[in-house]
């Protein structure tokens, strides 16, 4: 396991499109374990493969639940969204900005799990929210281009 190093705002990797992966090898859970890894050291939600610069359709989300494992979402496909919700969010890419956003309440989001089984996950409030925003990563899309205009924050931690 190893710690990847995160691609930020400006690299232009984020902008691109992933591909979906056809098979789950030895590379593949490689880099999912690594994912895992980087997320939970930099205390994320969640992380796409694109994050650290590889184009394929994987991440993972946790919501830091008690009980609750991270979730790895493999060639993830939302098939319904329900509602509205208006949160704060944030994102490894974009260090210091938060902003306000508009997500749906609830999705229903289908993908392969590490073993290949297909997994369908019935998810609301923040847990709907990582898999919208983690989607996204994967379709070249960041949350900065959405957010409610006026609600961007610029934190600086010194
Ligand atoms: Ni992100």
């Amino acid at each position: 396991m190893a710690i990847r190093i995160i691609r930020e705002e400006g690299d232009e990797i984020l902008k691109k499109k992933s591909r979906e992966v056809e098979k789950i090898d030895e590379k593949i859970l490689e880099l999912i374990n690594d994912m895992l890894e980087t997320m939970h050291k930099l205390n994320g939600v969640g992380l796409a493969a694109v994050q650290v610069g590889v184009l394929k359709r994987i991440v993972v989300i946790d919501i830091y639940e008690e009980g609750v494992k991270p979730y790895i979402l493999i060639n993830p496909e939302i098939i319904k969204t329900k509602g509205e919700q208006t949160v704060e969010e944030g994102c490894l890419s974009f260090p210091n900005k938060f902003a306000k956003i508009v997500r749906p309440k609830e999705v229903v989001v289908r993908a392969l799990n590490e073993k290949g089984e297909k997994i369908e996950i019935k998810a609301k409030d923040l847990l709907a929210q990582a898999i919208c925003h983690e989607v996204d990563h994967l379709n070249g899309e960041v949350f900065i281009d959405k957010i409610i205009p006026g609600t961007l924050e610029i934190v600086n931690n010194e």
